[in-house]
């Protein structure tokens, strides 16, 4: 009997599924598959909610059905999410579902379809996880095998998007060191169109693992049908669009599996990581409130408070870090309204003390010719000043000048037979995370900062070298290629233990500037310094193009020095000003070199910052107009989502006599509310036309405010920069 039951059991379990449709809803959007009798997973629709009426409408409007997680084998000629090689060196897959299960989490639903190979004992799943009030799901897979050797998984994609051939634009973003978030578009064309990073450690200096597709033709931030698509991950990753003679364009998103085969044990898991999709009928920005909201709620260490406001001793004094300096950059910044001090890079090494980058990584000892009372002495001063204190590590790396190397150099990625190609200062190396005992190490840095002085309130994580050279000194000589991958999960190990004993450190991700500005860090991050190009105007459009996907309160937007370190801009304060606010605010100068003038006009912006910090770091973003229009200026907006209040910045991006300007209308108020218009860190003489007037939201959208071309100064104090910050309020 007993017997019986279990056969009957197996057998259910085992029996081809019936026939049925795949529902993964949010409250504005659908993903519809289909699970076809015996065989594969086939995807319908991603787009606008549908009921389900319009759902089985789906299933007689013509539309081709293709596969949702298309693996290499027994269609050889088009592009696939999944490769591998059996354990008998069979190279083909051929999939059909299984099971498909449910189960719900706290704010979130998934589902994973349940796959095996019609012949060997392999296993995919396919998995979906729904936050419905967020109009964000997340996708990835799952591979396991029952083999009798490993399978190598030559191609392992997190997932797979078709999308409909017509008027579909690309935004995506690239750039460099001190050039970060710059905005790319253009329509999808024929061909195959890469996206890919090999950096190993920073993966969004160059271009970026998110992407806003476009369908309504050229990109518009408050119209048209646009997916947004982001790839939870901190390594190599490559996103493909494979434009062919079908009428789609396919996209693919995942692990770079460039070098990086991976050898999968028997029993052993391989999860991809997560791609997030977002589907908006409100252009861009709607994709873009879907990401930040998730983000926030799900994704961002602390991401639903705000941050405070923080003044950077790099630009201030770079290397020449000292105790009288630092006290007095505590009281500047105290004095000005700050709340937190952040103690850069040159404070540690005791053998080789930190005078420059040529040594010192990895001896994360105070200096005590520079820091005589040590890390304890400044925590006095933050205490003194009223400010809380933070500090910078990089703790995935060493100098070869340094004595951590001199002890345990075969910590440090390598090959063999081969000296080490260097890095920054030209000995830096990075540390092989694939390595527990490395792990423990980094752990060890964090936690040893921490237990010694738990006032530390603030870490600036910083990792400024790539790979640069293939080896692993821990792994497998079988094994080698996992190096990448290896070097992750060990980063994921690591932030895991510290944010489990330390869930209330606030840490930023720091990587060269932008280097780390993906989901793969933020959910143990709490922000990421921008770019180390401090310059407000090339801001604007660094930071326009990292809120596509990444909240004000992740974007770290410094007020700094003029001329300007980087591009030697002089560039009038308000402007800085007014760019650092647009973000989550802090300094990075020398109060010291400040005139009694400047630093009050700091201390009032901070004080006004405070008062929109909320609707800043926490509201909807509307942006307006874009600086890459070249329409000569550049517009956006948070709105509070209660929509009482609203935050309104424009920009100035260029200057000429007789300039023509458009004046823009505004976005996401309530038609049916007046709004009092309020203009922050004001410097002109007289206030503006509409200071403390009110207008009804349905009048600001229409037809938005009038902004003067040039600030009401006296002759002399006039310059080319013009901006404003407008704060309006529901009455
Ligand atoms: C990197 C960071 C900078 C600064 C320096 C210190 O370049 O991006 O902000 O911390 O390192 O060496």
């Amino acid at each position: 009997m007993k017997k019986q039951l279990l056969m009957a059991m197996m057998v259910s379990m085992t029996m081809p599924l019936m026939a049925q449709h795949i529902n993964v809803s949010t409250n504005n959007t659908s993903l519809i598959l289909d699970a076809h009798q015996g065989g594969g997973l086939q995807f319908v629709y991603y787009g606008q909610h549908l009921n389900d009426r319009e759902t089985e409408q789906l299933f007689s409007d013509g539309r081709q059905h293709l596969d949702a997680y298309p693996a290499y084998g027994m269609q050889t000629q088009h592009e696939t999410a999944l490769s591998v090689v059996h354990s008998d060196g069979n190279m083909t897959l051929d999939l059909a579902v299984e099971a498909i299960e449910t189960r719900s989490e706290t704010n979130a639903t998934v589902k994973v379809v349940k796959m095996k190979d019609k012949y060997y004992p392999f296993y995919v799943n396919v998995c979906y996880r729904t936050y419905p009030d967020k109009d964000i799901i997340e996708t990835w897979s799952e591979y396991s095998h029952k083999e009798k050797g490993t399978v190598k998984l030559t191609q392992f994609a997190s997932a797979y998007l078709p999308i409909r051939y017509g008027q579909v634009w690309l935004s995506h973003l690239y750039g460099t060191w001190a050039n970060e978030g710059r905005v790319e578009t253009e329509p999808l064309q024929h061909g195959m169109l890469v996206i890919q990073n090999k950096d190993g450690v920073r993966n969004s200096h160059t271009s970026h693992a998110e992407v806003m597709i476009s369908l309504d033709g050229k990109p518009q931030e408050n119209h048209g049908r646009v997916i947004g698509a982001a790839l939870c991950y901190s390594g190599n990753y490559k996103l493909r669009f494979d434009t062919d003679d079908s009428n789609y364009h396919h996209f693919f998103a995942g692990i770079n599996e460039d070098n990086s085969a991976y050898n999968l044990k028997a029993g052993e898991n391989f999860a991809t990581p997560v791609l997030a999709l977002a589907y908006s009928n409100e252009g861009m920005s709607g994709v873009s409130r879907c990401f930040h909201s998730w983000a926030r709620s799900y994704k961002i260490a602390h991401g639903t408070q705000v941050r405070p406001i923080l003044l950077n001793s790099w630009e201030g004094v770079y290397f020449d870090i000292n105790e009288q300096g630092m006290d007095q950059m505590m009281a500047d910044i105290a004095s000005m309204g700050g709340e937190l001090f952040v103690m850069d890079d040159g404070w540690f090494g005791t053998k080789y003390p930190r005078k420059n980058d040529f040594s010192s990584l990895g001896d994360w000892l105070v200096d005590p010719q520079k820091l005589p009372h040590g890390i304890n002495g400044l925590l006095a001063s933050a205490k003194k000043h009223g400010v809380k204190f933070g500090i910078w590590i990089e703790p995935e790396m060493a100098n070869t000048v340094s004595i951590l190397y001199e002890k345990h150099p075969e910590y440090i990625i390598k090959p063999t037979n081969r000296e080490p190609r260097l890095g920054r200062g030209g000995t830096q190396v990075v540390l092989d995370l694939a390595n527990p005992k490395v792990q423990d190490l980094v752990f060890t840095i964090v936690d040893t900062l921490m237990t010694n002085y738990p006032d530390i309130s603030y870490i600036k994580w910083d990792a400024n070298a790539p790979v640069m050279n293939h080896g692993s000194q821990y792994l497998t000589r079988d094994n080698q290629s996992h190096l990448y991958i290896e070097y992750h999960r060990g980063f994921e190990k690591v932030c895991n233990r510290i944010r489990a004993k330390y869930p209330d450190l606030i840490i930023q991700a720091c990587a060269s500037g932008g280097g780390r500005a993906n989901y793969g860090v933020l959910p143990w991050f709490d922000e990421f310094w921008v770019s180390d190009n401090t310059d407000a105007l090339q801001r604007v459009y660094m930071q326009w193009g990292t809120s596509y996907f990444f909240p004000a309160v992740t974007m770290a937007s410094h007020i700094s020095a003029a001329p300007n370190h980087q591009t030697f801009r002089t560039i009038p304060l308000k402007y800085r000003i007014d760019v650092a606010m647009s973000g989550r605010l802090g300094m990075e100068i020398q109060p010291k070199n400040m005139t009694d003038k400047e630093k009050q006009q700091c201390r009032k912006a901070i004080s006004e910052y405070k008062e929109i910090r909320p609707i800043v770091q926490q509201g909807d973003i509307y942006r307006l107009l874009s600086p890459y229009d070249k329409l000569g200026c550049a517009s956006m907006m948070y709105v509070q989502p209660d929509k009482q209040k609203a935050v309104y910045y424009w920009w100035k991006t260029e200057t000429f006599v007789a300039q023509q300007l458009p004046r823009i209308p505004m976005a996401g108020l309530d038609p049916g509310k007046n709004y009092r218009v309020r203009e922050l860190n004001r410097v002109d003489q007289a206030p503006l036309a509409f200071e403390g007037k009110s207008f009804s939201g349905a009048f600001l959208m229409e037809n938005g405010l009038e902004m003067p071309l040039e600030h009401n100064m006296p002759w002399g104090e006039k310059n080319d920069y013009a901006s404003r910050v407008l704060l309006l309020e529901a009455e």
